[in-house]
């Protein structure tokens, strides 16, 4: 079976997150997206909220389940007996972090990472911006799925105009 792990922090996953998702899953026969417990950095949502999320936007997939896992990746990649992660690029100055990550995965496990090309509908999206539009009570509709905005807009309202 050809398995491959897509993680991330998803706080919260985006559109740009499930396109690179959805075509994953299209090239194996399972996709695992690992969402990453940070214990130092807490998020806007717990990583059970993000999970919840996550297995509600992807549940037409039939072969992407969603787990959690902290420590190492490529010891999650080992317990889920997965040999492939999938990271989007959206831009170049993605490459640079992006290409350290998969040659420390590569020398610590044998972990090989595939860069797909992000969707240029979604090459300037980031959780973090999403965050801060929503904040200001901006529209996020066309970025984030319905759940994610519903969740966003209860989460984040923004302050009363001056
Ligand atoms: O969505 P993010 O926050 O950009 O995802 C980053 C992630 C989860 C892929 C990265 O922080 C990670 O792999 N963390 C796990 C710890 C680890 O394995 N560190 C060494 C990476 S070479």
């Amino acid at each position: 079976m050809r398995r491959a792990v897509c993680p991330g922090s998803f706080d919260p996953v985006t559109n740009g997150h499930l396109d690179i998702i959805g075509r994953a899953s299209r090239l194996f026969d399972e996709v695992i997206v690992g969402v990453l417990v940070n214990q130092s950095k807490s998020g806007l949502f717990t990583v059970e909220e993000r999970i919840d999320m996550l297995r509600e936007v992807t549940a037409s997939y039939d072969n992407v389940r969603v787990e959690s896992f902290r420590g190492l990746l490529v010891d999650f990649c080992r317990a889920q007996q997965a040999s492939v992660l999938i990271k989007g690029l959206r831009a170049v100055s993605d490459f640079d972090y992006e290409l350290q990550m998969a040659q420390m995965n590569i020398g610590l496990a044998g972990v090989e990472t595939l860069f797909m090309p992000t969707n240029p509908l979604y090459s300037f999206l980031s959780s973090s911006l999403v965050k801060d539009v929503a904040k200001w009570g901006g529209d996020i509709s066309a970025h984030v799925p319905d759940r994610v905005r519903a969740e966003l807009q209860s989460r984040l309202s923004p302050p009363p105009r001056p």
